[in-house]
């Protein structure tokens, strides 16, 4: 695929996804969910090597202000606000599901659809001039990509709820306190910042970071038991060269060399 509002380059194994609608604060369209979607689902899976994957905004306003608003227009027509949401709700999916590390680096405002993209990582960097917010309400919508259940997952009900019902921005620092981003650095250090989390994941064992990835999830699958999940996700590790090399490693009282394949 040509990707069109999708920047990709690699560094060391790190792909660096950039939304790349800069005049519309690189706001979701659905050509962009398209090229995001195939993105996870067909070229980052063929590539082994890579470590992980981190998601930034063109410029220095946006990570990106929403769903595209200007689409809206022809909701009903030619796709229902259910067909819309269930989109946007399964791209989102497959970024939270993927099994190396995903990590938002929130370089401005990020609302509605661009806090639930930002909430379907598995981490988040603001920099000091991120936005964070679910106005949606201001439209006559709620929330429609995952927010009203991710939200609640990460800073709890009575706050998400508050967001949520007031369409309220809050800053990166509020975000940080209320544990909605893992940390806040200046301005234009988010991808850093991100690259060294990556780096530091990369470490590890890739089958162990692939299960626990899954088994977090797990706890916000009401139809898992997420103890049991947990169990056999633990027993997948084991059967794994992975969990060979690291416990002969700690044994032989050298660092254990995991290898990507
Ligand atoms: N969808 C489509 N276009 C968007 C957009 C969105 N979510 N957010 C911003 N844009 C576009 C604007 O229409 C404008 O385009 P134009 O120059 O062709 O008119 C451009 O991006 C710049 O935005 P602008 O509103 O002029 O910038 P601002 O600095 O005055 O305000 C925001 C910035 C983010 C506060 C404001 O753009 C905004 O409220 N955006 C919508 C946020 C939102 O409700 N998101 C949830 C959608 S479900």
């Amino acid at each position: 695929m040509t990707y069109e509002n999708l920047l990709i380059t690699y560094t060391n194994d790190i792909a660096l996804v950039t939304f790349n609608r800069e005049k519309a604060l690189n706001a979701l369209n659905s050509k962009t969910l398209e090229e995001l979607v195939h993105f996870f689902k067909k070229d980052a899976p063929k590539n082994i090597q890579l470590k992980g994957v981190i998601l930034t905004g063109a410029g220095n306003r946006a990570f990106v202000a929403g769903a595209d608003i200007k689409e809206f227009l022809n909701l009903n027509t030619e796709i229902t606000g259910g067909g819309l949401a269930k989109r946007g709700q399964d791209a989102f999916m497959v970024i939270e599901k993927f099994p190396k590390p995903v990590v938002a680096a929130v370089n401005g405002f990020a609302l509605g659809g661009g806090c639930e993209l930002a909430m379907a990582c598995h981490i988040r960097i603001a920099g000091e001039t991120a936005k964070f917010g679910q106005p949606e309400v201001n439209l006559g919508i709620i929330p429609g990509y995952g927010g009203t259940q991710r939200l609640v997952q990460l800073v709890g009900k009575g706050k998400a709820m508050e967001l949520i019902l007031t369409a309220d921005i809050i800053d990166a620092n509020e975000a940080h306190r209320l544990g909605l981003a893992n940390h806040v650095v200046p301005a234009g250090q988010e991808v850093a910042k991100a690259t060294e989390i990556i780096e530091k994941i990369a470490t590890k064992s890739p089958v162990a970071i692939a299960c626990s990835i899954k088994s977090v999830n797990s706890n916000f699958e009401k139809k898992v038991d997420g103890y049991k999940f947990e169990a056999a996700a633990f027993n997948e590790s084991t059967l794994s060269k992975d969990f060979k090399e690291g416990v002969t490693a700690f044994i032989e009282k050298r660092k254990a060399n995991f290898v990507r394949e």
